[in-house]
């Protein structure tokens, strides 16, 4: 019997288990109603007296050890199994995930930036205006098609409230408060009463630049207007400038630059014209400076004024204006590199 107690202890010794159930598969098997260790203490009964002094105390010893070799498989199981709901330091940590400016914010800003670097300063006006600001102090005449309620939200009809239609307005607002020289540019959202398409929305963002001091000519207004380009563009671009008309300004001119997909020969996007149109501008025209109380004899200057979403478009090659106001967190992330 104490060969079978000492192969037991070995036994028992080695025990493990994988799971709470092994563990109690072993309870029944050494310490159950017909377990190894109870038959022993069966087979103990029938020993004389002597032997049984002897080997009582080892067997109690055995059944001792079983008894706690087993409780601390179930007990190092269960704590496996209470460590499966606390956190696991081990684990690599988990990367922040950054946000990202907006498309047309990182235009607007690089667009500033390159302004700023030649010495225009940003200004800013009202979304809601009056029609003085918007229309009549820049010479729109009284029927002018742009007053019709077809291209303008209006707030309020006589006296008339509206949404901007072109930043132009912050020009008056400025020049009213302020004598030249003046030399500004002027990022905002403006409203139109438009159709929402992919080329059009009724909400837009434009930067509008304006410069009065004494003896601005148009070849002022070409040359900064060529800085710009290149600088938003790249070194290599052209600029042409076509006759236009705006009511504020005269000589009128609407500015392409030479395609910057196709470089110029041609493709889907200047529609193999080689060229595609980015803004307006052209030189005050005096009745806008008598307006605002300016000196037109002794003073000029130039405005310019070009669509955000237009020079994004362009520059990261975008189809669709809509992308610009949908939220679509697919295309936004795109522009996460971008500063
Ligand atoms: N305000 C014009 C527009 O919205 C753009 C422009 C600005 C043209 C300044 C000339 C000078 O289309």
């Amino acid at each position: 019997m104490t060969e079978r107690i000492q192969e037991l202890i070995a036994e028992i010794e080695a025990l493990h288990a994988e799971s709470a159930e092994q563990a109690e598969q072993l309870r029944i098997a050494y310490l159950g109603k017909k377990g190894k260790v109870t038959i022993l203490f069966d087979d103990f009964r029938l020993l004389p007296g002597e032997q049984k002094r002897e080997l009582g105390q080892i067997l109690n010893k055995l059944k001792n050890l079983a008894t706690e070799k087993i409780a601390g498989l179930k007990n190092s199981l269960s704590q496996v199994a209470d460590n499966s709901d606390k956190p696991d330091l081990t684990l690599p940590g988990e990367s922040m995930r950054l946000g990202s400016r907006h498309p047309i914010s990182i235009t607007r800003n690089e667009i500033v930036a390159i302004f700023n670097r030649i010495g225009f300063v940003v200004t800013e006006g009202p979304e809601i205006e009056d029609d003085w600001h918007v229309f009549s102090a820049l010479n729109f005449p009284p029927e002018h098609p742009a007053r019709d309620m077809q291209d303008t939200f209006f707030i309020e009809k006589s006296p008339d409230i509206l949404l901007r239609t072109h930043t132009s307005s912050v020009q008056v607002r400025v020049m009213e408060k302020q004598q030249p020289p003046i030399r500004i540019i002027m990022p905002g959202r403006v409203f139109r009463n438009e159709a929402i398409s992919a080329r059009a929305h009724c909400i837009f963002h434009q930067v509008e630049g304006l410069y009065i001091a004494e003896n601005v000519s148009f070849a002022d207004l070409k040359q900064t207007l060529l800085f710009f380009a290149k600088e938003m563009f790249g070194e290599e671009t052209r600029i042409r400038l076509r006759p236009s008309f705006f009511p504020f300004t005269e000589p009128s001119a609407e500015m392409d630059i030479s395609c910057n997909l196709c470089g110029g020969k041609g493709c889907n996007m200047c529609k193999y014209s080689g060229w595609v149109e980015i803004m307006g501008c052209g030189m005050v025209d005096p009745n806008v400076l008598e307006s605002c109380n300016i000196d037109s004899k002794k003073y000029s200057g130039y405005a310019f004024g070009m669509g955000i979403e237009r020079i994004a478009i362009l520059k990261h090659k975008i189809k669709d204006i809509r992308l610009f106001f949908d939220n679509d967190i697919r295309f936004l992330k795109q522009f996460e590199a971008v500063l």
